[in-house]
């Protein structure tokens, strides 16, 4: 079975091709023109994404040595995300799959990421149930998953995403956006002992996180810097504001796998790229039995293949949708979850 798989919840244009659960091909076309923004811009990720569709799509079908009319179905995200930028991956998809007369299926972009990490080893597609801990822009969450669609909630953030704090972080720090792989590279090196920031909810019973104060607290440390910041303060700011964050998603992912007794334990989403949280991982794993993993660097952050693998699973257990399907920008996978 061959799924074209769609995502444009944001600002990169994807189509990827599954073949029975392995990737053939994953294209991204990515919208750079946001950076001298400082953020996203609806507006032109919704135009870029309409100019590059097509292109994409056709470049992801030479990519994996297939035509359309191989395609046995079409998946594309349809939430959470922008909602002009979704609805041109929506409409693309829902034509297609109307000319092919092939199943669609609309996927949630966090289930997407949830199933980045078997991307790189479908045969381990059915080894369930895991722990994930998705940390995105927008969103940082535990799930448990028991199987496809069948994803129990353990904790999340009360206020802002982890990779929200990076990026709000970046800003008050005069780093480029994102503000993930900016504050990773300048803290790269530094001592993140030197300037300590708070680690809201360490040590608590819950497995919830808050990023907010994390925020606050570097704001005001920076208020109060009077001179002129060296390169070496610098560093060693952003290095102690990384450490924060890392040990809090840390910790909570300790505490999730404490109150759960499950072992397996993956990361996803854009924040997954951070090295430091990956050599964190690595370290818990190489010292005790839990068996902890995290996408390669190009399915952490947003692609279609993550949504083609997502939309196989679904439409080999018989979970298509209806082409009346409607973007949902604010999807909620835990509503999902519970439907
Ligand atoms: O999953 P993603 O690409 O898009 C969303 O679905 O939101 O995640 C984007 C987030 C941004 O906040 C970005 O700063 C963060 O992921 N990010 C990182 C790194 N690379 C991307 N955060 C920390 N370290 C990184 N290396
Ligand atoms: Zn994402």
């Amino acid at each position: 079975m061959r799924i074209l798989g769609l995502e444009t919840s944001c600002d990169d244009t994807g189509a990827a091709v599954i073949e029975d659960g392995r990737l053939l091909s994953n294209i991204v076309a990515a919208q750079l023109e946001h950076s001298q923004y400082g953020g996203v811009v609806p507006e032109i990720a919704s135009r870029l994404h309409e100019l590059n569709i097509y292109r994409t799509a056709g470049e992801a079908l030479v990519a994996a040595a297939i035509d359309r009319q191989d395609l046995d179905g079409v998946a594309v995200t349809y939430g959470p995300g922008l909602a002009g930028a979704l609805m041109v991956g929506l409409n693309f998809a829902k034509g297609l799959a109307q000319s092919l007369d092939i199943p669609f299926v609309g996927v949630d972009h966090m289930e997407g990421h949830l199933w980045a990490n078997f991307l790189s080893s479908p045969e381990q597609l059915d080894d369930r149930p895991f722990l994930c801990l998705l940390v995105s822009g927008g969103h940082t969450h535990i799930w448990r998953v028991d199987g496809t669609g069948n994803y129990a909630l353990i904790g999340a953030t009360v206020d802002d995403a982890a990779g929200e704090a990076f990026d709000k972080g970046a800003r008050l720090l005069g780093l480029s956006y994102p503000g993930g792989p900016a504050i990773q590279k300048t803290a790269t090196g530094m001592d993140s002992t030197v300037v300590k920031f708070p680690r809201p909810f360490v040590g608590t019973e819950h497995c919830n996180f808050s990023f907010s104060g994390l925020k606050t607290a570097l704001y005001y440390y920076m208020q109060k810097l009077t001179d002129q910041l060296s390169s070496e303060q610098l560093g060693e700011i952003a290095a102690g504001y990384q450490a924060a964050i890392i040990d809090c998603l840390m910790d909570r992912l300790h505490q999730a796998v404490k109150l759960t007794g499950l072992k397996r334990v993956f990361i996803a989403g854009g924040v997954s790229a951070n090295q430091h949280l990956r050599n964190r991982m690595d370290d818990w794993s190489a010292n005790t039995d839990i068996s902890c993993a995290y996408p390669p660097l190009e399915y952490c952050t947003d692609n279609a293949a993550m949504i083609a693998l997502a939309g196989y699973q679904r439409i080999m257990a018989g979970q298509n949708d209806s082409l009346s399907l409607d973007i949902n920008p604010n999807l909620r996978l835990d509503k999902i979850a519970q439907d």
